[in-house]
């Protein structure tokens, strides 16, 4: 398959699969989600990840956690969307689509059950969250696309670009985020040469980014994370690129964790750092970067996931913080599906948010 027709999740007769990004790069398996059980499941443990994909997985998540639905009175169905939708957004905390797309899928119901002035039925109901959810998914592809045409304004062709995680086609509804400029240079001939780092615990960039890219036809190396001031050094790099799970109202980014220093290394050798970051991404009721929440993982992921054997002696301390947040100083621009938006981060990101 190509991979543009792998999406990470589909609905397709009436059932919502994911494709269990775990399994890849050697397999590509969709899996049915059946309950809010499953979805929180797939969430959790990264069979979808990457924060748009999270979003459309949040969307089509809760419908299916609650169309089995077969009371009539609206209160019952909007107090089991509440419950379904808090216990979805505790899944995975840092990623602040999740939190935006349960939101957005209850705004809906609000929203149409005031107009119908209390004539609204649990059937209209759960035909709009389906809606929602395509929407979502649409919107999203939509914003992906755009984002690619301005990411790929601020890019030459034959760049060598740095990237690190995966913020491609299977972490969003289709594109990706700053991956979506590679692949619109491709097809305009750009001849990038992409550099993907590893990412170490869980490996989404040799796992998945190398997958994606290679499988794509574009010329793209892998590198361990700890070798990215060498490439920088070497001049093989002239713009760095990476996706984000929640940017503050200041402009700081979360995004997986390595990020900022690679951002760090970047400023140091003089090299642009793009962040790309749909607005649904922007969260202006954080104010910064110290009050993201963190996700923290089990440290067997760091020492034994991947390993025969245990790679630490028994009963080891760990740390395993899953992202980390870049300042918006080391931040040369954020591209959203908008536009650039260049500092300062405080007052251009508000003002683009509310456009
Ligand atoms: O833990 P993950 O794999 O969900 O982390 C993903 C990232 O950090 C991505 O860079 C981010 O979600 C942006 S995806 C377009």
């Amino acid at each position: 398959m190509k991979v543009f027709d792998i999406a990470p999740v589909r609905f397709i007769d009436d059932k919502m699969m994911i494709l269990d990004q775990t399994r890849l790069p050697g397999e590509e398996v969709y899996i049915e989600a059946q309950t809010k059980e499953d979805v929180w499941e797939a969430i959790y443990h990264l069979k979808v990840r990457g924060a748009p994909a999270i979003g459309v997985a949040a969307g089509y998540g809760l419908y299916i956690s609650v169309r089995g639905y077969e009371g009539r009175e609206m209160e019952g169905f909007r107090k089991l969307v509440r419950e379904t939708s808090e216990y979805l957004n505790s899944s995975r905390p840092t990623a602040v689509n999740l939190s935006w797309a349960l939101k957005r899928m209850e705004r809906v119901l609000d929203e149409a059950t005031e107009k119908a002035g209390g004539g609204l039925t649990v059937e209209d109901a759960k035909g709009l969250m389906l809606a929602e959810a395509e929407k979502i998914r649409i919107e999203d592809e939509e914003s992906c696309r755009a984002m690619g045409e301005y990411g790929l304004s601020l890019l030459k062709p034959g760049m060598g670009i740095l990237t690190h995680c995966n913020a491609g086609t299977i972490a969003t509804a289709k594109y990706g985020t700053c991956l979506a400029p590679i692949y619109l240079g491709k097809e305009r001939g750009y001849d990038f040469k992409v550099f993907a780092d590893e990412t170490r615990p869980l490996l989404q960039g040799a796992r998945l980014t190398s997958w994606e890219l290679h499988k794509s036809g574009i010329d793209v190396t892998l590198i361990c994370d700890n070798m990215a001031s060498i490439v920088m050094k070497n001049g093989w790099i002239d713009a760095v690129v990476v996706g984000c799970d929640r940017m503050a109202a200041n402009g700081d980014g979360a995004n997986k964790i390595g990020t900022s220093g690679v951002a760090i290394l970047a400023k140091e050798y003089g090299i642009p750092f793009y962040m790309f970051v749909p607005t649904s991404t922007i969260d202006l009721d954080t104010p910064t970067g110290d009050d993201i929440p963190i996700e923290l993982r089990k440290g067997e992921e760091i020492y034994q996931m991947w390993y025969e054997k245990n790679m630490a002696p028994e009963g080891i301390k760990t740390y395993n913080p899953s992202f980390d947040v870049t300042d918006h100083k080391y931040i040369t621009a954020v591209i959203t599906e908008k536009g650039v938006v260049r500092p300062p981060y405080d007052v251009n990101l508000r003002k683009l948010k509310n456009e």
